[in-house]
């Protein structure tokens, strides 16, 4: 069975309720391609608003959540209350909560096994930073990231990996889509040889870094990219474009 192409939108800490307004407007007008999920990573004050206005076809993922279901952990959100708000989605392990927030690969391993364990669906973020490229370090690095959540994890089915350089994130520079398949198909490789077969042809790898209109569509012609996970781009019109990438 072919692997759905999956496109995300993370919003990151932006947007306010008028701007949100804006962006349900233009994934209302699409048109979307049907055959193309597509998912909106929303910040958790906003995840309830959005919920509700935006079309069921649109699927929502907060960006974050705890590794437990309730308890004294001022600030935090658990798996339980995404879903309680009708959102099915979370995304974990972004470089921005490992780099800016110091989450390691054990702990976001944990999330993502409770996030699962609760029923709620995860794209799991993992990328090299442009030192650990330059020294030739990328697949240790990926692959490293990727083991710490198999150790905790054995069903596969509920997760889409996000392959985000952190190079590439908000910078304008895009891994060229060859740079980009070579580490989809290394990661495709590794799960065939510490997960199975299986897991290794349907799991879902999505690139992210710096994802436009203009790039998007060679990138989604690789054929181990299987989606995007977009930032700027997901909070502009363009991100319909990038939606429809594979038409
Ligand atoms: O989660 C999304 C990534 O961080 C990519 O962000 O498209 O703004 O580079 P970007």
């Amino acid at each position: 069975m072919g692997r759905k192409f999956v496109v995300g939108g993370n919003w990151k800490m932006n947007g306010n309720k008028s701007q949100i307004c804006d962006i349900v407007s233009f994934l209302k007008t699409g048109p979307l391609n049907p055959e193309t999920e597509v998912i909106v990573g929303v910040p958790a004050i906003f995840l309830d608003y959005v919920r509700v206005n935006l079309p069921e076809n649109i699927a929502i993922a907060a960006q974050n959540c705890y590794k437990v279901a309730k308890g004294a952990f001022t600030g935090e959100i658990s798996p339980d209350m995404i879903k309680d708000v009708g959102v099915n989605w979370v995304i974990l392990g972004h470089s921005e909560r490992r780099q800016i927030f110091g989450e390691t690969d054990e702990l976001i391993a944990e999330k993502i096994a409770h996030a699962l364990e609760s029923g709620l669906k995860v794209i799991a973020c993992i990328g090299e930073t442009l030192q650990e490229r330059e020294a030739g370090k990328t697949e240790e690095v990926v692959f490293r990231q990727t083991q710490a959540i198999a150790c905790k994890i054995k069903d596969w089915t509920n997760v889409v990996v996000a392959y985000e350089p952190v190079w590439a994130i908000g910078t304008g520079k895009t891994a060229s889509p060859q740079q980009a398949q070579e580490v989809h198909r290394a990661l495709r490789q590794w799960f065939c040889d510490h997960v199975n077969a299986s897991v290794g042809e349907s799991i879902r790898i999505q690139y992210g870094g710096s994802v436009t209109a203009a790039n998007c569509k060679e990138l989604a012609a690789q054929p181990d990219i299987d989606g995007f996970l977009v930032g700027g781009a997901s909070l502009k019109p363009e991100f319909v474009n990038i939606i429809n990438a594979k038409q």
